[in-house]
């Protein structure tokens, strides 16, 4: 399965008019998620880091029900945060997806790391709180089996900082009510332009051929997963974390 199906989740109450942000949009799992509330109707605001991936987005998606507004945003830095919301400020936006994050592979302190993760889902979320969340509104955050379901060869500030984000999600699911659902969702390994290089190493293919679905994940598994906690179906589904990982956190063979 390589070819990414177009899914349209118009039938699980997404809306046209609309709108959600969506970071770590242009790539990956974000880019599977902009496309499937693209598709249902609903305006995406696409921000991301990486301009080039987000005009290619764009292009990409320019025929779709729901329009594409790109931006280049660094959800790591507060101001730049602060900007994007502002310029906003007059539009309803029902939902957020809190998903763009450093590579796990990235060197950094375990404080920086935490702070660019946990800090830039909540600068993020605050903005959104502050200014758009309606009664129709849900959040979701993309967090890992790392930190949450296993212990993975990583650098130690991505355990801990996904950890975090699944802590500060359920506290806002509690915190706020349902208005808005605020959820998660655990990844495993999932291919992706940034991750298919070591995925096709010899170690790795062994290793995710010994998962109990003998593969990894793609990123629009994820991004389903995503749209459908996002999205109205789930109504009184609030504070999960859902693991998208073929049940590899089970198997003692993963
Ligand atoms: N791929 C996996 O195996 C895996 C597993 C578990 C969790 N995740 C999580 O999934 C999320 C999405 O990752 P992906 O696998 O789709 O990776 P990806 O590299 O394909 O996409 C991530 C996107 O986020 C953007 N980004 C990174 N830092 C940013 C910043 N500071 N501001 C704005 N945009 C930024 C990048 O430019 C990129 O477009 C991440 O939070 C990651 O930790 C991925």
């Amino acid at each position: 399965m390589t070819v990414e199906p177009a899914y349209d989740f118009s039938g699980l109450g997404f809306e046209p008019g609309q709108a959600a942000v969506v970071s770590g949009a242009a790539s990956g799992i974000g880019r599977s998620v902009a496309g499937i509330l693209a598709r249902s109707g609903v305006s995406v605001l696409a921000w991301d880091i990486n301009a080039d991936k987000l005009e290619a987005l764009a292009q990409d998606l320019a025929s779709a029900k729901g329009t594409v507004m790109c931006r280049r945003v660094d959800t790591s830095v507060d101001a730049e945060i602060d900007r994007a919301w502002q310029d906003v400020a007059g539009m309803e936006i029902q939902y957020l997806v809190n998903n763009a994050g450093p590579p796990s592979t990235t060197p950094m302190s375990v404080s920086d790391g935490v702070r660019q993760a946990v800090g830039g889902y909540a600068a993020m979320t605050e903005a959104f709180l502050g200014a758009h969340a309606t009664e129709a509104a849900s959040v979701v955050f993309t967090a890992s089996i790392a930190g949450n379901l296993r212990v993975d060869a990583t650098p130690d500030w991505y355990p801990a900082a996904k950890a975090g984000v699944v802590g500060y999600s359920r506290h806002l699911a509690v915190k706020l009510r349902g208005r808005p659902r605020v959820n998660a969702v655990a990844p495993g390994g999932t291919v992706t332009e940034r991750t298919a290089g070591a995925f096709a190493a010899p170690a790795n293919v062994e290793r995710f051929a010994k998962y109990p679905m003998g593969r990894h994940g793609q990123p629009w598994e994820v991004a389903t997963a995503i749209c459908y906690l996002l999205s109205p179906a789930a109504s009184f589904i609030n504070g999960v974390l859902l693991p998208v990982e073929g049940a590899s956190t089970w198997s003692s063979n993963s």
